[in-house]
């Protein structure tokens, strides 16, 4: 792995061994601004990243790459809830530990997400029964021409399955740089999915529940430290009843999740599976083992393979199933995000 200091390998946890024309460590708003300006001087292109967990390189990045690490947990309460007022940089992770260790229950099903609290927004992460949404109260949003914050409600965001408005009007020359927590002190288990459901309600505690979601997650999801990938390649794609239904009708068991507008969401995962892509590899990147929606860095991939087989993968799926389906991973090209399904084309 290359270390010198315009390397992205470690800053991006599928290890694509990209660079940077610059990169920045941010501890501040203000140095966020004043980064974001030189690099606007100088015309060069800009990319703020978490911990590179959602994206993929497709080239070395021509511009200034910011790593936010922008610090702070504050908790008040008042009788009803806890209200957690959380920087932008801090681990994600770390965050449902600490609320964990401080008695403070409802994060716990989101545990072992890699990356930022500030980038957790922009997708609205979610897991085993419960979204970023379910938990946000309010995210704080920096203009990086202006310097203004503005503090959006959640019913502002816009959020829904890895949807926010932070990937459209809020995207270009704007930054989260804080987000607040509202937890309700009438606590309820959320058992609704995988082994959740065989824990008992009446006696589960958060501790629990957060030690059967770190198994769950570390039995089918390769750890990116050892081995490099983004999490879920592909969003689950949400697909009209008779669509599903016809699906159904050929295999009986195939997992299918009803949603409220009458459509119907389906396990990409699955598919994958069922196009008989476990394991498959193209130079060094390859479908996991455990998970046919994850593709990993098995052995020194290169951006070009990895999106060689996202596209073997995305083609594979439409040719059997009918079903295209869309990258969930960001991808960055040499001046900034591109559209990942155009870059599949
Ligand atoms: P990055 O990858 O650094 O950035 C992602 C995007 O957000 C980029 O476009 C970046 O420019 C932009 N961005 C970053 N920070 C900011 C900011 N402060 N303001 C504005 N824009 C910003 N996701 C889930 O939802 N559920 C899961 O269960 C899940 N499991 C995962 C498991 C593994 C093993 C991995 C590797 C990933 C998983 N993910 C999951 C995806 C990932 O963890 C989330 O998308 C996470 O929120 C990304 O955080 P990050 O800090 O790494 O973002
Ligand atoms: N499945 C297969 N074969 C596979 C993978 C999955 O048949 O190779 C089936 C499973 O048996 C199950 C269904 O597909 O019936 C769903 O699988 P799983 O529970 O593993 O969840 P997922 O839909 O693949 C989603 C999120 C994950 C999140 C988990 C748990 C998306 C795109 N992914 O995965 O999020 O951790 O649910 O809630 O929604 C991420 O976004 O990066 C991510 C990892």
């Amino acid at each position: 792995m290359s270390n010198d200091g315009t390397s992205l390998q470690s800053l991006n946890t599928f290890s694509i061994a990209a660079h940077a024309a610059a990169i920045t460590y941010i501890n501040s708003t203000a140095q966020l601004v004043e980064t974001w300006k030189k690099a606007k001087e100088k015309n060069q292109p800009f990319l703020l990243l978490g911990e590179g967990s959602n994206v993929l390189f497709l080239e070395d990045f021509s511009g200034s790459v910011a790593l936010n690490r922008i610090k702070g947990i504050e908790v008040t309460e008042n009788s009803e809830e806890w209200l957690l007022h959380v920087g932008s940089g801090e681990n994600w992770h770390e965050l449902v530990c600490y609320a964990l260790e401080h008695n403070i229950p409802g994060l716990e099903n989101l545990a072992l997400i890699p990356g930022c609290v500030g980038s957790a927004p922009i997708q609205n992460i979610g897991a085993y029964g419960i979204e970023l949404q379910n938990v946000c109260q309010y995210v704080d949003v920096l203009n990086m021409n202006s310097g203004e914050i503005k503090q959006l409600k959640a019913e502002e965001c816009q959020f829904g399955y890895r949807e926010s408005i932070f990937k459209h009007a809020y995207k270009d020359g704007y930054a989260i740089v804080a987000v607040g927590f509202r937890l309700t002190k009438h606590w309820q288990p959320k058992l609704t999915y995988g082994d959740l459901t065989r824990l008992d309600p009446h006696s589960v505690t958060p501790r629990e529940i957060f030690d059967s979601v770190c198994a769950m997650r570390m039995s089918k999801l390769p750890d990116p430290a050892i081995t490099g990938n983004a999490g879920s390649f592909y969003k689950n794609p949400t697909v009209d009843s008779v669509v599903a239904e016809k699906i159904q009708r050929d295999y009986p068991s195939m997992p299918s999740y009803p949603q409220a507008n009458g459509q119907v969401k389906l396990a990409a995962g699955w598919l994958v599976e069922q196009a008989n892509l476990k394991g498959f590899c193209i130079g060094g990147a390859a479908v996991h083992q455990n998970q046919a929606l994850v593709l990993i860095n098995k052995d020194h991939a290169s951006s070009a393979d990895v999106r060689a087989l996202a596209k073997h993968v995305r083609d594979s799926v439409a040719a059997k199933f009918g079903i295209w389906l869309e990258p969930e991973v960001r991808f960055i090209a040499a001046s900034g995000e591109v559209n990942a399904v155009e870059a599949l084309s």
